[in-house]
């Protein structure tokens, strides 16, 4: 059994990356895994303040908000699922916030399994020019291993993957853990 986070990160309830985060998350769940699934909209996150206290401060942030929870979760998976949309060319601003409020602890994580679920109103070329954000952050993890990547393309409206082949291949994403 593992522990399985996923960050989802569209300010969409009812999204093409949540709905697809849902569908991986239940065929994790029915492998029998530990699946936390966060939305960042439903959660009180503020901005990282650069006020570097966390480095003198063995790894405690001042802003006493959920993040604490999120990075006690975070610092247990073994598998880290992030999922945004493309926006201008880039992640969501709710998963770079995510990302800047890892810094009190991102050189202590050990290793983890990483997937991507990316949701784009165009096609593949944008997300691929789109991953700099993420594939950054990752790369600066201790050990890790990119083992899936799915991709919403043209998909504009909210929940426009359901009833797409896609929804199956997140769940079964899910399901191969
Ligand atoms: C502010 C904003 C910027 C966007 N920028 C892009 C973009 O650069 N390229 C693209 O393909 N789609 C872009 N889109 C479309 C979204 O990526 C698309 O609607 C996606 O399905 C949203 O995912 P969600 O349903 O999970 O929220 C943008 C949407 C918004 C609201």
């Amino acid at each position: 059994m593992k522990n399985i986070l996923i960050i989802s990160a569209s300010p969409r309830k009812n999204g093409n990356t949540q709905t697809l985060c849902e569908q991986f998350a239940k065929g994790a769940e029915e492998q029998g895994h530990n699946v936390k699934l966060i939305r960042i909209m439903d959660k009180n996150i503020g901005f990282c303040r650069a006020c570097d206290a966390c480095m003198k401060n063995s790894g405690k942030c001042i802003l006493k908000d959920d993040m604490a929870e999120i990075l006690d979760l975070y610092q247990k998976a073994d598998v880290l699922v992030f999922a945004t949309p493309v926006y201008f060319y880039g992640i969501s601003a709710q998963m770079k916030t995510f990302i800047d409020r890892t810094y009190p602890i991102w050189q202590h994580l050990g290793s983890k399994e990483i997937y991507y679920i990316i949701a784009a109103g165009l096609d593949e070329k944008i997300i691929n020019r789109s991953l700099g954000d993420l594939d950054g952050f990752v790369e600066h993890l201790e050990h890790y291993k990119i083992k899936g990547r799915l991709y919403a393309t043209n998909v504009m409206e909210a929940g426009k993957v359901k009833n797409q082949p896609i929804m199956r291949e997140a769940y079964q994403m899910g399901k191969n853990i």
